[in-house]
């Protein structure tokens, strides 16, 4: 299906942008610098610190922009696929990492639960999954787009619950934003 959203805009404005914050905190929590997947990578700010950290980076996005951003990082630990969430075979127990920083939501929902376990068991014993999860009240869920999954506090914390809550935090503002967000920040271990 194709994607409702033009991503070209969120790619220019975030390619030179600093990783996010969340990233930043996973990876002092990260005991083996092995291999990571970006979910969702855009414009690829965190797949360059992960390399930047030495890990062997997999990115997967289903938009097509992601081939002129992967070719332009020379790097041979760098992996890209062109594909949806819903769509890739994970490999199980592979990474050391797991990052979908502001993409899950972007999830169809029918397929959400699915693409949970299947970032869950492509994780090593040890492994560390970080990213978001979006509230119903965030202001995106106003938007008629197709495929968005949105979750409570309860939902999403269930989605962790077979692993170990390092940071589970709900953010909910205004301030200097250009929205309303109402989010779950987290990073948990396997
Ligand atoms: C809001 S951007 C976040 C990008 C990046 N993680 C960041 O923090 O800048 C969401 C990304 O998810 C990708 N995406 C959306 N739905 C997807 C899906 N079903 N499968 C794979 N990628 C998807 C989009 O192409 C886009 O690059």
């Amino acid at each position: 299906m194709p994607d409702p959203i033009d991503w070209t805009e969120w790619y220019e404005m975030t390619r030179s942008q600093p990783p996010n914050d969340l990233l930043v905190e996973a990876l002092s929590h990260a005991k083996d610098i092995g291999k990571a997947i970006d979910i969702g990578g855009g414009a690829l700010k965190d797949s360059r610190l992960l390399l930047q950290k030495g890990f062997d980076v997999t990115v997967i996005d289903k938009s097509p922009l992601l081939e002129k951003e992967a070719g332009e990082i020379k790097n041979p630990r760098l992996h890209y696929f062109m594909t949806s969430f819903e769509d890739y075979s994970f490999p199980v127990e592979e990474y050391d990492l797991a990052s979908a920083m502001h993409s899950l939501s972007y999830c169809d929902p029918v397929y959400f639960d699915h693409v949970i376990t299947n970032i869950k068991s492509s994780l090593k014993k040890g492994g560390i999954f970080c990213g978001q999860m979006y509230d119903s009240c965030d202001q995106w869920s106003k938007n008629l787009q197709a495929h968005r999954t949105y979750t409570t506090a309860d939902q999403a914390r269930k989605y962790l619950s077979d692993m170990e809550i390092i940071l589970f935090k709900e953010e909910e503002t205004e301030k200097g934003r250009t929205k309303h967000w109402h989010i779950y920040d987290f990073i948990a271990r396997k």
